[in-house]
C-alpha cells in the first residue's frame, strides 16, 4: 500500500479540464516534484489532492483510505498537511501564535489548552521547537505580516510540520525567495526530511530546487501526466523538453 494514490484524477473549469486522467503514487519518506509549464495544471491537483476542489472524476487514496470528498481539515487530522502557493499565515498574529495554532489543531479538542496552564506551556514550548527546526526562535514574538518574505516561507513549513504530517504538500516553497534564501530553504528541508518517514509532494519552478531536492519527478503539461521517473531520465526526455520549450518556458 502506497501512501498516496491518485488515480484517474480529473478536473474540468467548464470545458478547460485543468487536471486529466492523472494518475500518481507517493511513498512513504519519498520527495516527488510536480513540474510542468504556467497552467499545466500544478496547483489545481494540489487543490484535489488536499480536498480544496472537488474532482470531476477519478480517486485519491491516502494511507489506503479513500480521502477524496473530504475536507482539508479532515485530511490535515489524517496526516496531509499544505502550503500554499501564496503565504497563508495570520499576518496580525505572532509567528509563535501561527505555530501553537497549528499544534493545537492536530490534538484532540480535550487536549487544548484552554483553560490549562501546564497544556499552554506545553504548546508554547512544541511550537518554539518547531520555529528552532526551521531557524526562526529569534523571531517567535515578531507579527507574522512583518516578517520578509522568506521568512513568511519559513513559518509556513513550521505550521506544516507542527501538524505531524505523513505527507507535506509543498506549493511552491521558494518562490519570491532571493537566491540564497532558496540555497538555505533546500539544505532545510533537506535536513528537516533526513530520518524521518515523512513523504514530500512539492510543485517548484525552480529546477535546481527540484534537482536538489526531489527522488522523483512528475512533469504535467496541459493538464494531462507526460513523465514520471528518476530526476535524470525525466531531465532527458525529449517530451518534457518540448513541453518546456514549446510552451515557450524557459528552464533555469
Ligand atoms: N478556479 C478556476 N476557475 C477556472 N479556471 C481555473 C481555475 N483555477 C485554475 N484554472 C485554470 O486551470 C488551468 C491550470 O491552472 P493551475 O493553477 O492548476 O496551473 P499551475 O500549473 O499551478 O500554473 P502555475 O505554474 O502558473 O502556478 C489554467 O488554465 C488555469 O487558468
Ligand atoms: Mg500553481
Amino acid at each position: 500500500m502506497s501512501l498516496l494514490e491518485c488515480t484517474g484524477l480529473t478536473k474540468k473549469w467548464g470545458a478547460l479540464a485543468a487536471v486529466s486522467q492523472v494518475d500518481i503514487v507517493v511513498e512513504a519518506g519519498e520527495v516527488v516534484a510536480l513540474i510542468g509549464p504556467n497552467g499545466a495544471g500544478k496547483s489545481t491537483l494540489f487543490d484535489l489532492i488536499a480536498g480544496r476542489v472537488t474532482k470531476t472524476a477519478g480517486a485519491v487514496s491516502f494511507r489506503g483510505d479513500r480521502v477524496d470528498g473530504l475536507s482539508a481539515a479532515a485530511l490535515t487530522r489524517l496526516g496531509l498537511s499544505r502550503t500554499y502557493q501564496i503565504t497563508a499565515l495570520f499576518p496580525n498574529l505572532t509567528v509563535l501564535e501561527n505555530v501553537r495554532l497549528a499544534v493545537q489543531a492536530c490534538k484532540p479538542a480535550r487536549r487544548r489548552p484552554l483553560f490549562s496552564k501546564s497544556l499552554h506551556d506545553s504548546t508554547t514550548s512544541e511550537a518554539l521547537q518547531w520555529l528552532a527546526k526551521v531557524g526562526l526562535n529569534a523571531r517567535a514574538n515578531a507579527l507574522a505580516g512583518q516578517l520578509s518574505h522568506g521568512d513568511q516561507r519559513l513559518t509556513e513549513i513550521a505550521v506544516a510540520l507542527a501538524m505531524r504530517p505523513k505527507l507535506l504538500l509543498l506549493d511552491e516553497p521558494t518562490q519570491g525567495m532571493s537566491v540564497e534564501e532558496t540555497r538555505g530553504t533546500v539544505e532545510l528541508l533537506k535536513s528537516l526530511l533526513k530520518d524521518t518517514d515523512i513523504a514530500v509532494l512539492l510543485v517548484e519552478h525552480d529546477l535546481e530546487v527540484v534537482f536538489g531536492l526531489a527522488h522523483r519527478i512528475v512533469v504535467l503539461d496541459r493538464g494531462r501526466k507526460i513523465a514520471d521517473g528518476l530526476p535524470d531520465t525525466v531531465k532527458a526526455d525529449p517530451v518534457v523538453q518540448q513541453a518546456y520549450l514549446g510552451a515557450g518556458h524557459v528552464a533555469h
